[in-house]
């Protein structure tokens, strides 16, 4: 596995381009926010890890205390902030973050998402450490990452 840290600056480039995109495979995208509701409750406190422009923080804010998504990619952050103002949503915090930079602060979460992403990082055992400090003892972890299935071809 390759320990080279990922730069944003790919996804600086594209951020325009994949806010965009309409969501390649509904159905999934769909299935993926139900089945993590069921976790959620109004007490919790949820951490996006790699949110992107924003869509997944901006569909569970209604039913969790509050959101704190991060990315690397600041053109992404700048167009979940929009989307935000657009939705009217005001528990959702859009910071940029590097999720191999973020140091475990006073705050634990409930729950940290990381969808779509963990594919993506350079050294994943070091991702999950991160993830873990971010968490309360017992606290939940939602990923969904793409898969190379027996055509070769990446499913998400
Ligand atoms: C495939 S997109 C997925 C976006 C969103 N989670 C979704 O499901 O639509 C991956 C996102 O992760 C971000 N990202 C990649 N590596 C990251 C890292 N180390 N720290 C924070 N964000 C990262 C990218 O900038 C990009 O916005």
């Amino acid at each position: 596995m390759s320990t080279r840290k990922p730069s944003n600056r790919f996804w600086n480039r594209i951020a325009n381009f994949y806010a965009r995109q309409p969501i390649a495979d509904p159905a999934s995208y769909k299935r993926k926010l139900e089945i993590t509701a069921r976790f959620l409750r109004p007490d919790v406190r949820l951490l996006e890890f790699g949110c992107g422009t924003g869509g997944t923080a901006l569909h569970h804010a209604a039913y969790v205390k509050e959101i704190h998504a991060i990315d690397f990619a600041s053109r992404m952050i700048e167009i979940a902030k929009q989307n935000q103002q657009a939705a009217g949503v005001a528990n959702v915090s859009f910071m940029v973050g590097d999720l191999h930079d973020f140091a475990p602060g006073q705050m634990r979460y409930d729950g940290v998402l990381a969808m779509s992403l963990l594919h993506l990082v350079g050294d994943r055992d070091a991702a999950l450490a991160r993830v873990r400090d971010q968490l309360h003892p017992g606290g939940l972890f939602v990923s969904s990452t793409k898969c190379i299935g027996d055509d070769g071809r990446l499913s998400g």
